[in-house]
């Protein structure tokens, strides 16, 4: 169904041209608070939908207004001079990887902080987990969008603004218009397996289950990054409860090949413990959001694209993009 394209293990997501009493109540919360993170779904009667109204400090799920992901509609890409590349360091980390039944997580231990400055990003921040969110089959996985086309597969590294917040608990907590950032790749499957990917594919069979967890001991996340500066960049929140906003989204142009072994090593993960596995993980994205009167920016300059780079849209265009053709996706 799709053609493979570059053998770098990294394609263009963007083509050019076509481009007591008072304990007792106390426990009570608690037990309520603890359970609420066991509630929510990806379908049926506490899927996405119905996350607003599942619990009150989830009201943004429906009522926001800076929701995400997005349908990224490459048309409507404002250019801006002043984007400038991101630095993501390259640092090698461990990370605690869990089954969480939503998604795959993983904790990023905070000993080695890996630091994303630059970029649209006014402060630095500290990238303190990262989530997976797959497909079932390769039309569909992904969050976020190109032109309404998904990938099969979307990485996102979710950080805290490190200037203003102790860590991301609080960041979130704050609820602060710049206290979060979301780092966004896209998958794509390819003949060869990910390097860097392999960190976490290889450990993912001890996590088939709920609430499992798996240690991995070295991994460098900046190298799950293709080689790119080009990215979209809009304000958001996070994809799944509370839904909060203030998440500065940051997509990468250009997807990340992995092999059919790593995706099907994702396929195999189940949504509940090992006693009762309940249905497949897989398909565990929210569905897109309306965009409002949010501007998404890149800073693809189609005017000044070389052969070497992805291929360029419209030259003499500063601030239109020509429309992705969907077959120059793959
Ligand atoms: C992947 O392998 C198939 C069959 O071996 C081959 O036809 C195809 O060109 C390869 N694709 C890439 C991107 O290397
Ligand atoms: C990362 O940021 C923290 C502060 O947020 C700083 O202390 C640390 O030196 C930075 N690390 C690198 C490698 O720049
Ligand atoms: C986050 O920081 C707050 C202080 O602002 C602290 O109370 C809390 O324990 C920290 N959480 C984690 C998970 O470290």
């Amino acid at each position: 169904m799709e053609r493979e394209a570059s053998a770098a293990g990294q394609s263009c997501l963007l083509f050019g041209g076509k481009v007591s009493a008072n304990a007792g109540v106390l426990f009570f919360v608690l037990v309520i608070a603890a359970s609420w993170e066991e509630w929510w779904t990806y379908s049926g009667i506490s899927g996405p939908e119905f996350w607003g109204v599942l619990n009150p400090e989830w009201h943004l799920c429906s009522r926001g207004r800076s929701q995400s992901p997005i349908n990224l509609y490459p048309e409507l890409l404002l250019f801006s001079p002043h984007l400038k590349p991101f630095r993501l360091e390259s640092v090698k980390t461990s990370a605690t990887m869990i089954n969480t039944g939503h998604d795959i997580l993983l904790q990023l231990s905070e000993s080695a902080s890996v630091n994303l400055t630059g970029g649209p990003l006014q402060y630095s921040y500290v990238i303190s987990q990262i989530r997976i969110h797959h497909g079932d089959d390769s039309s569909q996985g992904s969050e976020h969008s190109i032109g309404r086309r998904f990938f099969p597969a979307e990485i996102q590294l979710l950080g805290f603004n490190s200037d203003l917040h102790r860590n991301f608990t609080e960041a979130m907590n704050a609820r602060s218009s710049e206290g979060l950032v979301g780092l966004s790749v896209m998958l794509r499957i390819g003949n060869v397996s990910h390097p860097e990917f392999k960190a976490i594919s290889s450990q993912l069979s001890k996590v088939v289950y709920r609430d499992q967890r798996a240690s991995i001991e070295r991994i460098d996340v900046s190298r799950l990054f293709p080689n790119t500066k080009e990215y979209m960049t809009y304000s958001g929140s996070l994809t799944q409860p509370s839904c909060n906003e203030g998440v500065r989204w940051i997509v990468i142009n250009k997807a990340l090949h992995i092999s059919r072994l790593q995706i099907s090593s994702l396929r195999k993960l189940m949504q509940g413990d090992i006693l009762n596995p309940k249905a497949s993980l897989s398909n565990n994205f929210r569905p897109l959001q309306p965009l409002n009167n949010r501007v998404v920016y890149t800073n693809i300059d189609f005017r000044h694209q070389n052969e070497e780079r992805c291929p360029s849209m419209q030259r003499n265009m500063h601030y239109k993009t020509s429309p992705l053709h969907p077959n120059t996706m793959y």
